[in-house]
């Protein structure tokens, strides 16, 4: 078959690690007969160093017109003093929300092999983790109204507002509870009921979806101690839904569990079927260029691309085992290097992925 896909390499370690996730999907092109075209398109710093935007219009319609998207990362140093809507970050934030990907999928798996790179001890994980944070991605005090104001003794203020509408609860909710149903049947919510009015609409919209997934066992923790138990006892969770902040923060916290944040993909989703396909980690100005980056979270994107957005699951497995058969094989990247192992960088983690790709 064939699929278009919009490539946005964004900054910092974006390039080299959007090229090694096209290597993987090149591979899984020659060994199952199917066809990638890939439309290369500028976002964050690149874009505005080249065309004076974060987000050019050009941009937003190849992505809109693609199969799917591949996205690195966005953001640097060099653009940290711009004024924030002007920022890289914007065109980020820009797409979620002109392509509708309100539904944000972060596995965190640890891979049996990682063990050792687990912070954990061994006795929290043993057996394994395998939970996903769904995480709402159009909302919330991300896209709420913000602004300064002149206080009268304190200076100026800035604030930043947390709403949430029924409709939109509703509907992350949805795609939580189809999953918690296909996965282990558990579903945590994580909100801030306690002190926030926005929660408190979460939780009673989330308690009423209930009702319809008798099959899921719907819980609810305050985030402080989602936070906290999600280092405590990790292997209680199956599936967890949050709003747009908590689910930032915890999704990072999650991937910590699995060694590193450069094993953590992810997939945005629209109702409409449009999917944008990045790692999880940010762009990290320290390591571009220096073929030190682990590429892996954004191969296994790839493969979340191959599933959830082309329906090739066994295509998808094909990738996810290569990276498996890297790490059985003793490589690790420095982010996840342990005494004993044999270090790998960058390109060569890519290489290594796409040869097991048969
Ligand atoms: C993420 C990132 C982004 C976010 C940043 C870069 C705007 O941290 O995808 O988790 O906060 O959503
Ligand atoms: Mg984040």
């Amino acid at each position: 078959m064939d699929f278009s896909i919009a490539v946005i390499k964004g900054d910092g370690i974006g390039p080299e690690i959007v090229d090694q996730a096209v290597k993987a999907l090149d591979a899984v092109g020659a060994a199952y007969g199917h066809s990638f075209a890939y439309e290369r398109v500028l976002a964050g710093g690149e874009a505005i160093d080249e065309c004076g935007e974060a987000l050019p219009k050009r941009t937003v319609d190849v992505c809109k017109a693609a199969d799917a998207v591949l996205l690195g990362a966005v953001g640097g140093w060099k653009w940290d003093s711009l004024p924030g809507g002007e920022r890289p970050e914007t065109a980020l934030l820009g797409l979620r929300k002109e392509l509708g990907l309100f539904a944000n999928l972060r596995p965190a798996i640890l891979f049996e092999e990682l063990a050792d790179a687990c912070p954990l001890r061994p006795e929290l994980t043993a057996g394994g983790l395998d939970l996903i944070v769904v995480r709402e991605l159009t909302g919330g005090i991300y896209f709420g109204e913000r602004g300064l104001r002149k206080t009268e003794d304190m200076g100026e203020a800035a604030y930043d507002v947390e709403i949430y509408s029924e409709g939109e609860v509703r509907r992350i909710g949805k795609v939580a509870f189809d999953m918690a149903g296909k996965r282990g049947g558990r579903l945590t919510s994580v909100d801030k009921a306690n002190v926030l009015e926005s929660s408190r609409l979460w939780r009673r919209v989330m308690t009423e979806l209930a009702e319809g997934y008798p099959d899921v066992e719907l819980s609810h923790l305050y985030v402080d101690n989602a936070a906290m138990q999600l280092v405590k006892n990790p292997r209680q969770f199956d599936v967890i839904v949050t709003g747009n902040m908590f689910g930032d923060i915890l999704s990072d916290e999650a991937s910590m569990i699995t060694g590193s944040l450069g094993m953590l993909p992810s997939a945005s989703l629209s109702a409409s079927g449009a999917g944008m396909y990045e790692p999880s980690h940010g762009s990290v100005p320290k390591l571009a260029g220096l073929d030190r980056a682990n590429p892996m979270a954004t191969i296994l994107s790839a493969a979340m691309m191959l599933r959830h957005s082309f329906g090739l699951a066994e295509e998808a497995a094909a990738v996810e085992n290569a990276v498996k058969a890297l790490l059985a094989e003793g490589y690790r990247t420095p982010d996840l290097f342990v005494e004993g192992k044999r270090l790998i960088g960058t390109s060569e983690t890519g290489d290594i992925v796409a040869a097991h790709i048969t």
